[in-house]
């Protein structure tokens, strides 16, 4: 690998400062040990390569338009896209502790440390093409961007709020102390132009992006962020399924992925204490978890699989083991050697199929890319055959009693879209629920809890203990009062907060995540505010995945169990954003397309920055308190019985929070209209 520069602090905060170079920094190399993104689909025409390299060139002094004009076009044609790798800096890239950024306003340098971590190559998935997670989750296009933006950081006040289209940096705009200081969108399309091959038509000509949920928000703290999710998912899966309150130990988990998100689900499957499989086609992720301590043994041989499998069961062993392989081979395997799998689920990146999300079985990795690049029609052919297999084999391991759930990625949406048999009898439904509908929705989001989360911006490890022994504290105060409907989770979560030293679940940033409900956060936050008003601990970013009660609309996943028809809305995500916007978010993101898919979902987040200031603690009280109760109210107004008795405890608690209540209809109404069905 090149090496990176040794930089002084002054010499890293002179980069930052310049933006863009005044003379051309020499061209880098391709270098092949970096996990790089894959080569995106040829979809532009000779014009419209035209006008992309205009549109990359408009960044640039004309001076230097001869030279990177057919780099651009070189870059172009080789990726699919033009990154600018030529312009990628020298210095290391992660989270530095947030003094060490140059600049005017402590928000703005908050903002640059978590951008840097969602580069940082131990936590990016293809850190060269400003690539966090989910295969296309971008940060920025490409590298100027990031310098143009980390440039325009550098320099604001807390009179300005930078404006964000799609990782371009339109520029900084007089505003005022309370308001956010950056404002991003994401891949916001005019609604008929929201097709997969309109993100790849318009991210290659320049002018989108595809920000996922935490990557284009600059709010990814890792696989931990997922880590602490899956486990609650898979602790309820297990309570699903359990006759006689029996835990997991001995029973069987069986998925696919160990990429940016799903190489947590080894790790939390331990956790939840189950034998896990966890398949995966690419060596060099099996390689990273596997190095990680992220999952404990690799097999890629199908009968050895199978006989090790047999042995955990036998000794009811909790054991994470990865298959390199495809994840179809073990489903058919399995079934025709009678191993009963207790669980079953997928994180293959479904929510994007045709550009490398999922890998056809019976074709090499390698194979795979050159036929996706060279021949994307019989690339879909192969993919759509491999989803009916799939969806087959799992067919075969239900009908044994396995429990199939959709961890919404799509699985079911696109099998079902390749003609799989994967829909119930009602034509409607699909025949195996979402995570969402049977265990997050109804057992956490109704609620209020959710994926809340914190960095620790000194970088340093003793403020995070500190920070995890205060939430731990608040929680512990917290569950002696709390009605018997959130116990469960309160008890999770406190269990969670207090392995989490334990588990080592830090990569990147000195970060935190903790689900909890409005009261958590707001509690929570308030503790750590004074914390830092006493010197205890430096600075701290507080956030959330985008996953959660209120900021995400997706009808397969986030809101999926909303059952008044209101789940093809996007009205909550786009109200959750203003309104932390104006209580006082430090910034606001809003995309299309995180986890399901582009145009499938709006999501967005937030991101503020507590220094321990009078301030601070006004606007984290009332910007939580609206971040999850906004989506408690909708969720409430479906109906949805765990809600409304959320929303009126928050009511009882608040009162200027005033919620219109749904009323329940009698049966016997429609059945005098309608007759009995
Ligand atoms: N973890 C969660 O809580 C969670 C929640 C919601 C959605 N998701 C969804 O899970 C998906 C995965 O996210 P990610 O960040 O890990 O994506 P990713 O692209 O980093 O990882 C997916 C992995 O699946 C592998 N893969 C693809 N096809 C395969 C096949 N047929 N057999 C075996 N392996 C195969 C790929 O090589 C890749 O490493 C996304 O669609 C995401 O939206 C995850």
């Amino acid at each position: 690998m090149a090496k990176l520069l040794r930089m002084t602090l002054h010499e890293f905060q002179e980069d930052i400062r310049q933006g863009i170079p005044s003379t051309l920094p020499t061209r880098k190399e391709y270098e092949q040990q970096i996990n790089h993104a894959p080569k995106r689909k040829e979809i532009l025409s000779r014009e419209e390569k035209k006008l992309a390299l205009r549109n990359a060139l408009r960044y640039f002094p004309v001076s230097f338009h001869a030279e990177l004009a057919p780099e651009f076009l070189e870059e172009l044609e080789t990726y699919g896209r033009i990154y600018m790798y030529r312009f990628r800096p020298d210095y290391k890239m992660y989270a530095r502790p947030i003094e060490e950024y140059p600049g005017n306003c402590l928000q703005a340098k908050a903002i640059m440390l978590m951008i840097q971590n969602n580069l940082d190559y131990a936590v990016a998935q293809h850190p060269h093409e400003l690539i966090t997670y989910g295969g296309n989750g971008a940060v920025f296009q490409n590298w100027i961007q990031y310098r143009l933006t980390m440039q325009y950081l550098s320099e604001m006040t807390d009179e300005q709020t930078l404006a964000m289209y799609s990782g371009h940096p339109m520029g900084l705009f007089p505003s005022h102390k309370d308001a956010p200081r950056v404002v991003v969108t994401n891949g916001m399309m005019i609604p008929n132009y929201s097709q997969p091959d309109d993100w790849e038509k318009f991210n290659a000509l320049g002018v989108t992006q595809y920000g996922q949920m935490t990557a284009g928000s600059y709010m990814y703290i890792g696989p931990q962020g997922i880590v602490h999710g899956t486990t609650i998912t898979v602790l309820n899966a297990g309570r699903k399924i359990s006759r006689n309150g029996e835990g997991l130990e001995g029973k069987i988990f069986l998925t696919a992925g160990l990429g940016g998100m799903s190489g947590a689900q080894p790790k939390a499957a331990s956790i939840a204490g189950c034998i896990s499989i966890t398949a995966e086609v690419n060596a060099k992720a099996v390689q990273t978890r596997h190095s990680q301590g992220w999952v404990d043994e690799v097999i890629s041989d199908l009968d050895e699989l199978c006989t090790r499998v047999r042995e955990a069961k036998m000794k009811q062993e909790v054991v994470s083991i990865a298959f390199l392989g495809n994840v179809v081979e073990v489903w058919e395997k399995f079934d025709r050697e009678d191993i009963y799998v207790d669980l079953g689920s997928d994180q293959t990146s479904l929510h994007n199929p045709w550009a490398g999300g999922y890998y056809p079985v019976d074709i090499s990795l390698e194979a795979s890319n050159r036929m996706m690049a060279e021949d994307p029609e019989l690339f879909r052919k192969k993919i759509r055959e491999t989803l009916v297999r799939h969806a087959n084999a799992v067919n075969a391991h239900t009908a044994k009693g396995t429990y199939f759930f959709d961890y919404g990625n799509a699985f079911l949406l696109e099998a079902s879209r390749a003609g799989a048999d994967v829909m119930a009898e009602n034509g409607i439904d699909f025949k195996y629920p979402s995570y969402v509908q049977d265990i997050m929705g109804p057992m956490c989001f109704d609620y209020g809890f959710g994926p809340f989360r914190w960095v620790c911006a000194s970088g340093k490890p003793e403020d995070l203990a500190k920070t995890d022994t205060i939430a731990r504290e608040v929680l512990e105060k917290m569950i002696v009062n709390s009605p018997a409907e959130i116990c469960q989770q309160m008890e999770d979560n406190i269990r969670w907060i207090k392995g989490a030293q334990e588990n080592k679940l830090v990569v990147g940033s000195q970060a935190r995540i903790l689900y909890a409900d409005a009261e958590g956060r707001m509690r929570i936050a308030v503790a750590f505010n004074q914390a830092i008003a006493a010197g205890e601990i430096g600075p701290v970013v507080l956030g959330r995945d985008h996953h959660d009660v209120s900021g995400t609309d997706s009808p397969y996943r986030e809101t999926s169990n909303i059952y008044d028809g209101s789940r093809f809305t996007a009205d909550m995500a786009i109200q959750n954003v203003i309104g932390d916007g104006f209580r006082g978010a430090t910034w606001i993101s809003i995309h299309n397309g995180g986890g399901v898919g582009w145009g499938e979902v709006i999501n967005g987040g937030f991101g503020m920055l507590l220094d321990g200031s009078a301030e601070a603690d006004g606007r984290l009280k009332m910007m939580l308190h609206w971040d999850v109760n906004n989506g408690i109210s909708r969720r409430s107004w479906a109906r949805n019985e765990g809600a409304v008795f959320a929303i009126k405890r928050a009511m009882e608690k608040e009162p200027l929070l005033k919620v219109t209540l749904p009323e329940l209809v009698n049966d016997t109404v429609m059945q005098d209209l309608f007759g009995e069905d």
